[in-house]
């Protein structure tokens, strides 16, 4: 990886020297203007007044151009020095520099409605942990007056959906409300999120910056998507990919979920550092058909997070996909979503339709141990055909995986969302997940151990032979090869 970037700024940089050798003359007439431009102006300033037409300060910025400041730092109250106030008693001082974390990281700020925004992003934990920042929006209309007043949200709240397992920062969802719709008459504008720290980190202070995250343009508002029918029936939002992944697991992964799902569905993929090049390469005949969107958030990486801001990724895409999918799904890629086969995937959602979530119970399956009864072909086979023994030992509860119908959810989480209107199911018979725990992010055959027997027990944990998905297998091949050819027929590890 180091390789290619090296080789990507090398290459960066002889096409800059190619351009400033191609500029050259440009460039010198350029700046032979520049320069009588400036003596002009500093010239200028030594002319009386009345000499000038124009204001020598407008020329002058052409010297010293100001550079837009993103927010300015904290100004470092004026601390005296130590003091001996009286003998025997000395007032000590404090200087505080720097700021040690960010207030606020924007990832994506997103309508909900007329008059509703999401914004997405990290903030100091610590701020959060023991201080309360507060958060409000204000529109501001492209076409406004100089006297017109501005638009501040009515409403504002922040939900901190990462259950306290951010590091550095924790991820934040603000939810800026308001009182009547914004840019209504689609003549564009911007909205900007005003960070306030009331006194955390600095009891004196109140800092509050202030940032633009949405600009919306004249006449790119569709109104209409907030109360016409989704596009998509079924979205899959999935978690941050990290690691050296085995393209053969994701292969299958995606050839699986993409027959159960149909063709009114869609696979937002996070890639953290986890779609190399040959994970790409199972992933590109999919996103050629238009099933995959992959968002490179390699970025995040800078932000010291839980897990790759796993929990912020999952609201980015929560409010970003929310008004185009009937249902949105959370879970890994080392999971298959299973629904038996005497009913199907379009069934049970139909009869969940009155719940706003529901959750999925894990069959959790071992990693290594493979069914053979001809060891030779083993190496063959797919994941799903060979791992086939559950782990059946007795536990007080396992991970759950979860759906919703993303329009009534303003924040969610990595196992269900605690942010929404409507009820939750937990008690879905008719479909579970299958868990192939560490079998994705390795890159060797998986079978650590062989057997035909319909049960055993291996490290003192027993398991049953359980084939459903094993059955599923052969019609999940030949819908891959039907629908993306055999072009990825020879797939490894
Ligand atoms: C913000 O919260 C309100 C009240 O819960 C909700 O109606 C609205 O849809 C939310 N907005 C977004 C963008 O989630
Ligand atoms: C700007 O606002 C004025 C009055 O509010 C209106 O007449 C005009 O059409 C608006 N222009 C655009 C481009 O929307
Ligand atoms: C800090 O400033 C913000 C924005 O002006 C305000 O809403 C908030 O109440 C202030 N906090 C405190 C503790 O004064
Ligand atoms: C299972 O394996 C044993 C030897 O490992 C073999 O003798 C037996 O025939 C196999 N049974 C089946 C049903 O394949």
């Amino acid at each position: 990886m180091g390789k290619e970037k090296d080789i990507k700024g090398e290459s960066d940089r002889r096409a800059l020297l190619g351009f400033l050798w191609n500029c050259a003359a440009e460039l010198k007439l350029l700046l032979t203007a520049l320069f009588v431009l400036c003596t002009l102006a500093t010239l200028l300033q030594f002319l009386p007044p009345r000499f000038l037409s124009t204001n020598p300060n407008d020329l002058r910025s052409c010297i010293s151009p100001v550079p837009p400041s993103p927010s300015p730092p904290p100004p470092p109250p004026r601390s005296p020095a130590e003091l001996v106030v009286e003998p025997g008693l000395i007032r000590r001082a404090f200087h505080p520099y720097g700021w040690a974390a960010y207030s606020f990281i924007t990832m994506g700020a997103y309508r909900g409605g007329p008059h509703t925004f999401a914004v997405v992003g990290l903030s100091s934990k610590t701020l959060h942990l023991h201080a309360n920042p507060s958060y409000h929006c204000q529109w501001l209309p492209s076409n406004s007056t100089s006297n017109s007043t501005p638009v501040i949200s009515q409403h504002s709240y922040k939900v901190l959906p990462d259950w306290g397992y951010g590091r550095i920062y924790t991820v934040v969802v603000v939810n800026c409300t308001f009182s009547n719709p914004v840019n209504a008459d689609n003549s564009g504008g911007k909205l900007l999120l005003h960070a306030s720290t009331s006194g955390g980190g600095d009891l004196s202070l109140n800092l509050t910056d202030t940032m633009e995250v949405l600009e919306e343009l004249p006449s790119s508002v569709d109104f209409s998507v907030f109360t016409s029918e989704p596009k998509y029936e079924y979205l899959y939002c999935g978690s941050s990919l990290y690691g050296n992944l085995s393209p053969q697991r994701v292969r299958e992964w995606m050839a699986y979920h993409v027959r159960l799902f149909g063709g009114k569905s869609h696979f937002v993929i996070h890639d953290a550092g986890g779609v190399h090049p040959e994970v790409l390469e199972v992933l590109r005949p999919w996103m050629e058909l238009g099933y995959v969107t992959i968002h490179d958030i390699r970025g995040q990486e800078r932000f010291d997070g839980y897990y790759h801001n796993q929990f912020m990724v999952v609201n980015d895409c929560l409010h970003r996909y929310r008004f185009a999918t009937r249902w949105m799904f959370f879970f890994d890629v080392d999971e298959f979503i299973y629904v038996p086969p005497r009913s199907t995937l379009r069934s049970v959602m139909h009869s969940l339709l009155p719940y706003t979530q529901f959750t999925i119970e894990q069959v959790p399956m071992s990693g290594q141990i493979c069914f053979s009864n001809d060891p030779g072909a083993t190496y063959r086979k797919w994941g799903i055909e060979k791992l086939v023994y559950r782990d059946v030992k007795r536990v007080m509860r396992r991970d759950r995986k979860y759906a919703v119908q993303p329009r009534s959810v303003y924040a969610t989480g990595v196992h269900m969302s605690q942010n929404l209107d409507g009820q939750t199911m937990h008690k879905v018979d008719r479909m579970k997940y299958f868990h192939y725990h560490g079998t994705i992010a390795q890159r060797r055959e998986p079978c650590r151990m062989l057997t035909n027997s319909s049960e055993l027990t291996a490290d003192s944990n027993p398991y049953v032979l359980d084939n459903r998905m094993q059955e599923a297998s052969g019609a999940v091949k030949r819908f891959e090869l039907k629908t993306i050819g055999d072009r990825l027929l020879r797939t490894r590890q």
